[in-house]
């Protein structure tokens, strides 16, 4: 596919598993972070994984730039404020894919984090310039699952949003990754669900002392 994917955020945990997983399949991949060199130093290392020089690092604003579509991986409680700080600038055609998750721990279980009936990717919509493209995904697989290349996905993904050009292309997007089925799971208010469903996940790790719960829809 011929178009850059970028993450904003993209030196932290869940970005590494997401740009890897791109990246190793020949997508062309742009580390976005408030710090260029920071972005560069990330994309280094993930490029010494893959080894070939296949993800480059720059700042935020350059990567939502020089990118078609972009993975909002920074903190949940972050969120708002990272993309409105390049809200002025937003490009026109962008699709913005958030992946995060908004959880709290209480007795070492999971609980969703978000007070009252709007999820997180919701919050974020209502936060960018009018007719920006916003979708969620990649919110219910580990990032160390999506960072370990030699491991099977063997797992669908749920993509949501509101406008179905743009989900489109986040569909074909995660469809060039090999043994993950991407879904439409909806409007973006279906986040609400996505995201309680990896709480659930996270606690199916810590009843059955596992890591890598993830979900296979069947009967579709
Ligand atoms: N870990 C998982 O398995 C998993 C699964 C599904 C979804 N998620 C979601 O993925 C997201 C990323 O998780 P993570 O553990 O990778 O996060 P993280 O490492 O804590 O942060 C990721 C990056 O966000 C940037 N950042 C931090 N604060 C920021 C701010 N105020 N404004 C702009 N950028 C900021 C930082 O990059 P720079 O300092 O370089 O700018 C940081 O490296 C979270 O929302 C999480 O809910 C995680």
């Amino acid at each position: 596919m011929d178009m850059n994917v970028g993450l904003l955020g993209g030196t932290g945990v869940e970005a590494r598993g997401i740009a890897l997983r791109f990246a190793a399949n020949n997508a062309k991949v742009i580390i976005g972070s408030r710090s260029a060199e920071r972005a560069q130093a990330a994309a280094d290392q993930y490029n010494a994984v893959l080894g070939r020089p296949a993800v480059c690092g720059t700042s935020n604003a350059e990567m939502l730039a020089l990118s078609a579509v972009v993975f909002l991986t920074v903190p949940p409680e972050q969120a708002v404020s990272a993309v409105t700080a390049y809200r002025d600038q937003w490009p026109r055609g962008l699709v913005l894919v958030d992946v995060t998750v908004p959880l709290m721990f209480r007795g070492g279980y999971p609980e969703y984090a978000r007070e009252g009936s709007v999820s997180n990717s919701e919050a974020i919509a209502a936060a960018l310039p009018e007719g920006a493209a916003l979708a969620g995904a990649f919110k219910t697989i580990p990032a160390h699952v999506l960072a370990d290349l030699d491991e099977e996905l063997n797992c669908d993904e749920f993509v949501c949003g509101d406008s179905p050009e743009a989900k489109d292309k986040v569909l074909a997007v995660l469809g060039m990754i090999p043994t993950l089925r991407a879904l439409d799971a909806g409007p973006l208010r279906s986040a609400r669900i996505l995201e309680q469903m990896t709480a659930l996940a996270i606690g199916l790790n810590r009843r059955y002392r596992k890591k890598g719960a993830r979900y296979r829809v069947v009967g579709v």
